[in-house]
């Protein structure tokens, strides 16, 4: 299996995206179920985004953090592939929004951005590490924020049927672009939480039947077509999650407090 380099990440973020996609692509996170659970928490726990200071790490374009910069945060995005930071740089701009961008990895940190943060995030990050770094990966998120900060952490849930399928049959099929990559189930997240000595977390998903796109036949044709999707942000519904989106989702998220 292919190992977790940025020069991996620099093949995945080669090609370069139009401003009409960027748009359409924060709109659909925007009314996506994930990021709608994601900005009730904060608000709840913190009141607002104005002010806020946040990071998002392993970040490629930084989606969930365009959308807290779209709130008022600032917004630090972390990622060792220079590709990947040169998307941002593109999302960010497509969609008028402004980021503080760091090339590091996110195993050797610099000392000036531990504790300066209240959020600390990541998409499709951490399971792409094993052995003692994937501890590591996960303590980074915690290392980041000031005690009482917020972090969350999205992967692929173990549990979701139609991921582990689309990623067999991709792997067979030798289409499978991202190298290694473990999916999670919340028992691991909890243990985890506990060996990092956080006590306050909880989980939620983002849409279980939306899932299903990965074992959709007709989605599945039209993506080996390369058919292009109507990029008309008026187009998109907000998504509807149910009670087995905490278990069943393909996201499945770790919101944890910093003690
Ligand atoms: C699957 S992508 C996720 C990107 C984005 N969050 C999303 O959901 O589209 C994983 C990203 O993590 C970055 N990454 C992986 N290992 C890293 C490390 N050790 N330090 C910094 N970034 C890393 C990769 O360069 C890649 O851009």
């Amino acid at each position: 299996m292919t190992k977790n380099t940025p020069e991996l990440w620099d093949s995945v973020w080669e090609s370069d995206w139009a401003p009409e996609q960027d748009k359409y692509d924060l709109a659909k996170e925007e009314r996506g179920i994930r990021w709608r659970r994601i900005e009730r928490i904060i608000r709840e726990e913190l009141a607002s985004f104005e002010g806020l200071k946040v990071i998002e790490i392993g970040a490629g374009a930084g989606t969930n953090a365009a959308l807290m910069a779209k709130r008022s945060a600032t917004v630090t995005l972390v990622d060792y592939s220079s590709k990947a930071l040169e998307r941002a740089r593109h999302f960010f701009a497509h969609n008028r929004l402004e980021a503080n961008l760091l090339r590091e990895d996110v195993l050797a940190l610099p000392d000036h951005l531990l504790g300066g943060f209240d959020v600390a995030m990541s998409f499709g990050l951490t399971e792409h590490f094993s052995g003692d770094d994937r501890l590591a990966v996960n303590r980074a998120h915690f290392d980041l924020v000031r005690p009482g900060g917020l972090v969350f952490i999205s992967v692929p849930n173990k549990w979701n049927p139609p991921y582990r399928i689309y990623k067999l049959v991709a792997q067979a099929l030798g289409r499978w672009k991202v190298g290694e990559e473990y999916p999670y189930s919340r028992r691991e997240l909890a243990r985890l939480c506990e060996q990092l000595g956080v006590r306050q977390y909880r989980f939620f998903g983002d849409s279980t039947w939306g899932s299903l796109r990965f074992v959709n036949p007709l989605r599945i044709a039209s993506r080996l077509r390369g058919t292009a999707e109507t990029l008309d942000p008026a187009s998109l519904r907000p998504e509807r999650g149910s009670f087995l989106d905490p278990y069943l989702a393909y996201a499945l998220v770790l919101c944890g407090k910093k003690p």
